[in-house]
């Protein structure tokens, strides 16, 4: 029987999608979560919180060969790895794969300069590593844009994201999970680069909603880094298929209110509407 693999942060957006892939390709899978989930045929669950390390070794029991570290969010990471590579260390995993974020080394922001932290708190782990570092998903995105256009003036920051769907995140993160250990691979972004009011209005047209979007200048240095495109993929970047545009499709539904509305606005806010 191959060996299991765990999966930290199992339950989350990501988790979901890669745990399929790797039953898929017959391995039995561990997850790790502060919450825990129902076992379901060929997975466990196990309930742990790698911020205070209670329930962590129930996870890294000695046989486990590879571990995927998904478990984060916008803070913390840092810590959170540091357990990671502790526990694998010793119970002697062969392969760690850890998922982090396009511009964590560029863009002077805490839970990016966290994640560069955790970044290389797995690399000098003494573990074999793989990191990917992807775009934000469509996921994420939708729910940003949802967000934003619950407000009847939308502030649209002045950045570019290039928005990928999980789906391919999670193939390519099962897919080197189950090869040997590479060290930094080339990032994974989406297909298209969007500037941030692009995503907005493309929301907005497939929703019917009309809003008046204001363009916002982001401050400081991290301001200045967005601007320059410093949270975009390297070069040498692996690019998905799945356009934003047809992952809209899918998760909002055509909307039969979608009306025109007369030109408006001034040179810093423009009336958005559907077309
Ligand atoms: N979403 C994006 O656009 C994006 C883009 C690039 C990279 N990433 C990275 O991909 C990873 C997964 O993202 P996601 O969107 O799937 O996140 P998510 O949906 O918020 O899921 C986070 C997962 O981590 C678990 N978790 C959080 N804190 C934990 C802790 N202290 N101990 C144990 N488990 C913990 C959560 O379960 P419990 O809450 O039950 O603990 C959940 O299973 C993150 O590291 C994120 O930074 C995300």
């Amino acid at each position: 029987m191959n060996p299991p693999i765990l999966v930290t942060g199992g339950t989350g957006t990501l988790g979901r999608l890669v745990t399929p892939l790797l039953r898929a390709a017959g391995h039995p899978v561990r997850v790790l979560s502060r919450r825990g989930g129902p076992a379901t045929p060929g997975v466990e669950h196990v309930a742990g919180d790698l911020a205070t390390g209670v329930g962590v070794d129930d996870a890294f029991v000695p046989g486990t060969e590879t571990v995927l570290h998904l478990a984060g969010g916008q803070q913390g990471d840092d810590k959170l790895a540091r357990t990671v590579a502790r526990a694998a260390r010793l119970a002697g995993v062969r392969h760690l794969v850890f998922i982090s974020v396009t511009g964590a080394d560029r863009v002077p922001l805490a839970w990016l300069r966290n994640k560069l932290v955790a970044e290389e708190t797995i690399a000098n782990s003494g573990v074999p590593w793989t990191t990917l570092r992807a775009a934000q998903f469509h996921e994420l995105t939708l729910t940003l844009v949802r967000k934003m256009s619950a407000l009847p003036i939308i502030p649209a920051p002045g950045m570019r994201l290039q928005p990928v769907d999980g789906r391919e995140v999670a193939a390519r993160l099962a897919e080197l999970a189950l090869a040997a250990p590479a060290g930094l691979v080339p990032d994974l972004a989406g297909p298209t680069t969007y500037g941030m009011d692009e995503l907005i209005r493309s929301y907005l047209r497939a929703t019917g909603k009309r809003r008046l979007l204001v363009p916002v200048r982001l401050p400081g240095r991290a301001g200045r880094a967005y601007r320059a495109g410093a949270n975009l993929a390297r070069d040498g970047a692996t690019n998905g298929t799945r356009s934003w545009e047809e992952f809209l499709t899918e998760r909002v539904p055509p909307s039969g209110s979608v009306s025109r509305c007369a030109p408006g606005g001034s040179a810093d806010a423009h009336r958005l509407h559907g077309e």
